[in-house]
């Protein structure tokens, strides 16, 4: 899959599907050649060269000989595609590497050394990775030298076996004896000849999050990035190219993710060439990391997904990857129960006997789960007090109780916490005001009535996880809900000295995955979700430890949709947090069947449900139990109508043997009584399969060419359906 060409100095990257390749010129810089579908011929310097002129070469003065020079092989450095460009020379296209040396200078440019190529991945320290065994992927790394300074640089690029998938990353070490400044330290160049792209991403707001934005790429830079702290509300790290003539089914579509749950800046940049370079990674935004002698730093992986069969092609490369590779497959791949939460249905006003009465009504409609959301601990009666005191508050809750009567009962139990914060009223903070972020400003920004833990000092996580420890070893918990309710405001610690606080943001997020891996590792068998205000903090670092994340704390149907529909272009539905919620809005069933499409469960008060609407839940539960797991939590799901851009949405989840698939229709408002053809996907051609709306048998071919025929005028506006298509015995 990997090769080098000793002859013609091409290292080629291919899994039979798409091929990547680069050269080693002659003054040992590597050159993008190719990035693309795969490719029978190999790609040598007079590919790329073309007919290039003779004087097109980079010229230098070189101090040895006291003689200008040029570049032995017509390299233009400033032009030329690049795997690692160079900064602080004539380049100005953008460096993933910034390095400050001990002498002041920010000249950065590193030159091929040495390479090796083996099977699987090498695991990285501090920061989650990829899960695989050696046969799933190749990895290639190459060593390469700073000029000036004596650091070195390890890149390495992985390529997985049926997946159009490469990832990035590289390692910086200080090999000489003085500390030096990291100043940027992104994980992935990629440099492509053309830049007709539009770029696409996802922005959004507490509540609103992950809309699709789609922008023309443009001459000069376009930067897409976080400096919330987390991933954040405001931009999600899933962010994709597509060929300014793709459509969902057709064209070219690159897509980019970060396995990171921090600050992060995707990069775009075009000048009167033409050309694009893209750039991704950390945030370098008050980023300057002290790297003392003999240090190493780890940069995330990032990946790149491609697809030549447009946007619905590459998201169902994204969800295929993240399920195989990112996700926890030993806890994720046991039946996923349905939850009920119950923060929607009491906040923070309950006490033994409503949680008991919770847990008994939601049985009725079917919940195998039952958590206990915030308000448990410390002296937590609304959200001014309680964060950081991790003991159960027993006068307000008998949690043994709880427990006992949801194992009882056979349901499970799960519980809420969120670690990284605290209230300034707690025990705590009184006990340790030094473990703040921005500890000893004069103001410090407070949001939700709560400051931010200074994760990046390991006795602050010790502390915590002493105290988390302490109660999970008592209370038998099958479920953690991991919360993260505001942004960082002030990233300073009063751990570090002046010359190290520009590690802050990346150690913050160090600290919250330390915390996390280490709880993983002990407590295996409990399942932990992901949440941050809603849904802050939704990416691939958290979903490495938590197989699912909520969403938003939005869940009116209409918006909604929108959310699950735009986060399953980048994301598997089994990892996308959806709950019914009392929304009077639409129906019990509509909010059901959006939910369906998504982890499922419940949040709401149980008691004040009326008989007529469990049955209405009843009727999903039923389903849940047929087809959830097959199709939607282990299947692929294909985007067919945009609610973003129409009124009817349409999406549909098949299950992987693709023996069933799941239809999900809204209409956002009433049509006239006309007939749609709807072009289903993912279908086996040869199969035969019975719809349950006209009840007819059609081949795979007949669904994808004809598509299924109705009228939206049989549902009311607000109303959604879900179609079984089943494949006939
Ligand atoms: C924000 C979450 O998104 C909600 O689901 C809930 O857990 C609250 N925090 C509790 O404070």
């Amino acid at each position: 899959m990997i090769t080098f060409n000793q002859k013609t100095k091409v290292f080629t990257l291919d899994n039979g599907s798409i091929t990547y390749s680069f050269l080693l010129n002659e003054e040992g810089f590597l050159e993008t050649l190719y990035y693309g579908p795969h490719l029978n011929e190999e790609l040598s310097k007079e590919s790329l060269r073309g007919g290039d002129i003779d004087n097109c070469s980079t010229e230098y003065f070189d101090t040895d000989s006291n003689k200008e020079k040029t570049f032995p092989d017509h390299f233009k450095s400033t032009t030329a595609s690049l795997e690692i460009a160079t900064h602080g020379y004539l380049d100005k296209r953008g460096a993933p590497i910034i390095i400050q040396n001990p002498t002041g200078s920010y000249q950065t440019s590193f030159i091929f050394s040495s390479y090796q190529i083996f099977d699987g991945i090498k695991e990285l320290k501090d920061l989650p990775g990829i899960r695989t065994k050696k046969k799933d992927c190749e990895t290639l790394e190459i060593t390469l030298q700073e000029q000036e300074a004596p650091v070195k640089l390890v890149y390495s690029l992985t390529i997985f076996t049926g997946f159009d998938v490469i990832s990035k990353s590289f390692q910086i070490i200080n090999e000489g004896e003085e500390s030096l400044h990291l100043l940027r330290a992104f994980s992935l160049e990629l440099d492509l000849l053309s830049s007709s792209y539009t770029l696409n991403h996802f922005d959004g707001v507490w509540a609103n999050e992950r809309n699709w934005n789609r922008n023309p790429v443009v001459q000069g830079e376009q930067r897409i990035s976080s400096n919330y702290g987390r991933s954040s509300h405001e931009e999600n790290p899933f962010v994709f190219l597509s060929s300014t003539d793709a459509s969902m089914t057709t064209g070219e579509v690159i897509g980019f993710n970060l396995i990171y749950s921090g600050n992060f800046t995707f990069r775009t940049f075009s000048d009167y060439s033409k050309s694009l370079r893209i750039l991704y990674g950390l945030n370098d935004e008050d980023f300057d990391y002290q790297l003392a002698p003999r240090q190493k730093f780890e940069t995330p992986i990032a990946l790149m997904f491609y697809s030549s069969c447009g946007v619905d092609g590459l998201s169902v490369v994204c969800q295929q990857f993240i399920k195989k590779h990112i996700i926890n497959q030993q806890i994720d791949h046991n039946y996923k129960p349905i939850i009920f939460n119950s923060w929607e249905g009491c906040l923070f006003d309950f006490n033994t006997d409503k949680i008991i009465s919770y847990i008994k009504d939601s049985e009725k409609i079917g919940s195998e789960l039952f958590v206990l959301d915030d308000g448990w601990f410390g002296r937590r009666n609304d959200d001014y007090d309680g964060l950081g005191d991790w003991h159960v508050n027993s006068s307000k809750i008998d949690l043994h109780r709880v427990i006992d009567y949801c194992h009882q009962e056979k349901l499970k139990f799960g519980i809420w916490f969120e670690p990284e914060m605290v209230n300034p009223n707690s025990d705590l903070f009184k006990k340790h005001p030094e473990y703040v972020l921005g500890y000893n400003h004069k103001a410090m920004t407070i949001s939700r009535h709560q400051l931010v833990l200074d994760f990046s000092n390991p006795e602050v996580v010790d502390c915590i996880y002493q105290q988390m420890v302490l109660f999970l070893d008592e209370y038998p918990v099958d479920y953690i809900k991991w919360d993260h309710n505001r942004s960082i405001g002030e990233h300073y610690s009063s751990y570090y000295p002046f010359s190290q606080q520009g590690e802050i943001y990346h150690r913050l997020v160090l600290g919250y995955y330390s915390l996390l891996s280490r709880l993983t590792k002990r407590y295996p068998q409990i399942l932990f979700e992901g949440c941050a205000s809603g849904g802050a903090r939704f990416d691939l670092g958290t979903l490495y430890y938590c197989p699912q994340i909520w969403a938003s704390d939005e869940s009116d149907p209409l918006q909604r949709i929108s959310i699950q529909y735009n986060t399953s272009l980048g994301y598997p539905l089994s990892t996308i947090g959806s709950h019914v919620n009392n929304n009077p809005l639409t129906s019990y069933k509509t909010k059901a069947m959006i939910a369906f499409f998504g982890t499922y469960g419940y949040e709401m008060n149980p008691n004040n449900l009326k008989t007529s609407e469990v049955e209405e839940l009843s009727e999903i539960k039923e389903l849940y139990h047929q087809y959830h797991q097959s199709v939607v939590e282990d299947g692929v799901v294909y985007h067919l109508m945009n609610p973003n851009i129409s009124d009817f949405v349409a999406l549909e989840s098949v299950s992987s043997n693709q023996e069933s698939a799941l239809l999900l229709l809204m209409n956002k408002l009433k049509d006239h009584d006309h007939y749609y053809s709807l072009k289903l996907l993912g279908l086996k051609d040869e199969y035969q399969y019975q719809n349950d709306l006209d009840n007819q048998v059609h081949s795979g071919q007949y669904y994808r060419l004809v598509g299924l025929r109705f009228s939206r005028s049989w549902f009311n506006e607000f109303n959604c359906r879900i179609i079984k298509i089943i494949k006939k015995k």
